[in-house]
């Protein structure tokens, strides 16, 4: 998802291991949920680069849950940055739950709502 989101925009997907090296306007935020939250590693990622994020634009996948905003939200607040209204979550493959999810239908959507995003700053 990452990767279509970044071909969809013009730029390039990091992992989260990677620290952000420069301030980022809008930075496309890749959560899936696990026993019921968000990834620990993500709250560490924002944690420690929240000097650099302008907005947050989550996306992500789970097997039961519809959004990550609620979590997400709660992390944001705790470090002071801004997240974006807009959020796309699909279905991820969970044992033998949506299965081949997220699919390709999946990845144009991802990419069709992170062009309206981009679009919608005015940065392209
Ligand atoms: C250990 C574990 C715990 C999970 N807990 C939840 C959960 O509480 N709610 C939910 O909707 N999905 C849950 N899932 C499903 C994942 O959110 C889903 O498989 C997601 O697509 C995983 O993304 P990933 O492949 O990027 O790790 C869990 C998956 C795993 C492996």
């Amino acid at each position: 998802m990452a990767r279509a989101i970044a071909d969809a925009v013009g730029d390039s997907a990091k992992s989260i291991d990677c620290p952000l090296e420069e301030k980022t306007d809008i930075l496309f935020l890749g959560c899936s949920y696990y026993a019921f939250d968000m990834d620990e590693a993500v709250k560490k990622f924002i944690a420690e680069n929240k000097q650099n994020i302008g907005k947050i634009v989550c996306f992500g996948t789970s097997a039961m849950m519809r959004s990550m905003k609620r979590p997400m939200s709660k992390v944001a607040e705790e470090y002071g940055v801004s997240l974006a209204e807009e959020e796309f979550h699909c279905r991820g493959a969970f044992g033998p739950m949506h299965k081949g999810r997220p699919n390709d239908k999946d990845l144009e959507k991802v990419a069709d709502f992170a062009k309206k995003i981009i679009n919608m700053s005015g940065s392209v």
